[in-house]
C-alpha cells in the first residue's frame, strides 16, 4: 500500500486536503507563533510547580547500558541532547528497570543502590546541559520512568525472552515465549514487586528526580496487569483488582518517598496483536470478540475509554496530576504505536495512512483532557506529522486537547526541534525524522538503538550497515 509521504504534501491545504480524503481530524494551526507570547512556549502550572513551555520529551531508551545497568556514554550523550532540546518536561528519560529480572534487554539501565551515582549523574548532565543552553532551570522538570518489561523481558541474553506476564494470552504467548503458568507471577510475588518499585522510587527521589512515572504502557508488565479480566486473585478481573498493583505502588511511595510526585504513561487504549498479511500488510492475527485490550472495544481494531476514563478519575483521587499518554505496544501493533511509513524489521507494512494513527492517539487523548481537566496530559505520536507536527502541536495546546507534545523519534534525529519552534527558527529538512524506524529495528536485531540515517554520528557506525544489509535481505 503506498501513502503519500508527508514531505510530499508540501502546502498547508495539501495537508489538510489528504486529511480531508482520509476523512480523519487533526487540529491545525496555519501561522505559527514564536516568542514568549507563541502558545507552545507558555508555562504550565502544575501541583509541583511551573513547567516552563509544552514541549515534553517522552521516554527513548537506547539498548546502550552496561550489562549491570549502567549508563555509557551513548547513554549519556541522549540525555545530553534531551536537556539542550528546549523541552521543559522530560518525561521519564528511558525505561529504567527496577530489578534485574525485569529488563527488556541485557543493557537497559537498573536503579539499585550500586548504581545510584550514574542514574543521579544522568540527571545532572542534563540540567547543566539545560542551564548552559537556556539559562533557566527553575522551570524544567525531570522525572524517571520505573518498569518492569513482564512478557518482553530479556535480562540475560538479548536473543532469550524469559518473560513474567500477568495471565496466558492466546497469541502472545506462542509469539513470545510463554508454554506454560510458570511465566505467571502469583500475587506474593506481584506483592515483592510492589516493595522493589517503592524502593527504586525511593532511590530515584534520592537522586534528585522530581517525579517517577509509574509504567503502564506498551504491553509491560504493569499495561498487562491492567487487562487481566480472566485473572484470578487480588491482582485481576474487576477494576479494582486490576488496578491494585499501581494503588499499592502509590501507596508505598507516599509512606516511603514523601514529597516525590508520581505520573504514569499509559497505553489509553490497545488493538490485539497484528501479524503481516499478503504482501506483508498488516491484519489483526485473530477474528471475533477479543477481551485482552485494555481499552479496547471488544473487536480488537477499536476503542472504548470508558475504563481509561475510570483510571484517571483513580489518578485524581491519588492526587496524581500527570498523565503521559500512548497507545498499545510496539512489538505487537507498532502502527498504532508509533506511526510510521516503513515498517521496523519484526513489523509489517502499515494497514492504514500513519496519519490515522496520529488522529486516533490525538483524539482519544483530548476525550480523556475534556473528561478530566485537571490533569495534565503529555500526547505521544506526533513524529509522524514531520514538517507538519509544530503546526499540529500548536493547535493540540491551543485548544486543550493536551497539555504538553511529546516527542520521541523526532528527538533522536532533531534533537533541537523544541527551541527551534519557540524561537520561529526554519527546521532544517533534513534533520526531520521521517519514520524510517531504523531505531527499531537497530535493537530488533540484537544492537543499539540510534537514529541511524540522519544523525550522522550513528550514521558512521557500523551497526548502520548492518541494518541496510539486514534491509535489503527484506526486500529480497
Ligand atoms: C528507540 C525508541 C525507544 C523507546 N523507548 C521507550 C521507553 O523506554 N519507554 C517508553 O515509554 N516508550 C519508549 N518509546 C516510545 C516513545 O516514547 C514514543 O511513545 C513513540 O516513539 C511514539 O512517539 P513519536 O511518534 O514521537 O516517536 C521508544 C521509542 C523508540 C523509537
Ligand atoms: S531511525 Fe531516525 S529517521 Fe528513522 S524513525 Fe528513528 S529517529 Fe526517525
Amino acid at each position: 500500500m503506498n501513502y503519500p509521504k508527508i514531505n510530499s504534501l508540501k502546502t498547508l491545504d495539501a495537508f489538510q486536503s489528504r486529511l480531508d480524503e482520509l476523512e480523519i481530524q487533526i487540529p491545525l494551526d496555519a501561522a505559527m507563533q514564536s516568542g514568549d507570547a507563541a502558545p507552545l512556549a507558555q508555562s504550565c502550572d502544575w501541583n509541583g510547580g511551573t513547567i516552563g513551555n509544552r514541549f515534553a520529551i517522552l521516554p527513548m531508551e537506547g539498548w546502550d547500558g552496561t550489562t549491570d545497568g549502567r549508563p555509557t556514554d551513548l547513554t549519556r550523550r541522549r540525555w545530553k541532547h534531551f536537556g539542550l532540546s528546549g523541552a521543559k518536561l522530560i518525561w521519564g528519560g528511558e525505561a529504567v528497570a527496577v530489578r534485574h529480572d525485569g529488563r527488556a534487554n541485557p543493557n537497559q539501565l537498573v536503579i539499585n543502590a550500586d548504581n545510584l551515582a550514574e542514574i543521579e549523574a544522568l540527571r545532572t548532565l542534563l540540567v547543566d546541559t539545560h542551564r548552559e543552553h537556556f539559562g533557566q532551570v527553575d522551570d524544567l522538570l525531570v522525572g524517571l520512568q520505573l518498569t518492569h518489561s513482564g512478557r518482553f523481558a530479556r535480562p540475560n541474553d538479548k536473543k532469550r525472552l524469559e518473560p513474567r506476564v500477568a495471565y496466558r494470552h492466546q497469541v502472545l504467548d506462542a509469539k513470545f515465549g510463554v508454554d506454560s503458568d510458570a511465566a505467571i507471577l502469583s500475587d506474593d510475588e506481584l506483592d515483592r514487586l510492589v516493595d522493589d518499585f517503592v524502593a527504586a522510587s525511593k532511590l530515584a527521589q534520592q537522586a534528585g528526580y522530581a517525579f517517577v512515572d509509574v509504567k503502564h504502557c506498551h504491553g509491560y508488565l504493569g499495561h498487562e496487569l491492567l487487562s487481566g479480566y480472566d485473572r484470578p486473585g487480588k491482582y485481576g478481573g474487576s477494576f479494582e483488582n486490576r488496578t491494585r498493583f499501581l494503588r499499592s505502588i502509590v501507596d508505598g511511595i507516599r509512606s516511603e518517598a514523601a514529597g516525590l510526585q508520581i505520573g504514569t504513561r499509559i497505553s489509553i487504549f490497545d488493538f490485539i496483536p497484528f501479524e503481516p498479511g499478503p504482501e506483508g500488510l498488516g491484519r489483526p492475527s485473530r477474528t471475533g470478540e477479543y477481551r485482552s485490550a485494555f481499552g479496547g472495544d471488544g473487536t480488537g481494531v477499536g476503542y472504548d475509554l470508558t475504563e481509561p476514563s475510570r483510571l484517571m478519575q483513580l489518578l485524581e483521587e491519588l492526587g496524581i496530576q500527570l498523565v503521559c499518554s500512548t497507545v498499545g505496544s510496539p512489538y505487537y501493533c507498532p502502527h498504532i504505536q508509533r506511526p510510521a511509513i516503513f515498517p521496523p524489521s519484526d513489523g509489517y507494512a502499515p494497514p492504514e495512512d500513519p496519519l490515522v494513527g496520529v488522529a486516533r492517539q490525538i483524539n482519544a487523548t483530548a476525550m480523556l483532557k475534556r473528561a478530566h481537566p485537571n490533569l495534565l496530559f503529555v500526547g505521544s505520536g506526533y513524529t509522524y506529522l514531520q514538517d507538519w507536527l509544530p503546526n499540529v502541536g500548536q493547535a493540540v495546546v491551543q485548544q486543550g486537547l493536551a497539555d504538553f507534545i511529546g516527542l520521541g523519534r523526532m528527538v533522536l534525529s532533531y534533537p533541537e526541534l523544541p527551541a527551534d519552534v519557540i524561537a520561529g527558527r526554519t527546521m532544517p529538512r533534513k534533520k526531520i525524522c521521517r519514520t524510517f524506524s531504523e531505531c527499531t529495528t537497530g535493537p530488533r536485531n540484537g544492537m543499539i538503538s540510534g537514529c541511524f540515517p540522519l544523525d550522522p554520528f550513528y550514521k558512521a557506525m557500523p551497526e548502520r550497515q548492518q541494518i541496510m544489509a539486514l534491509k535489503q535481505q527484506t526486500r529480497a
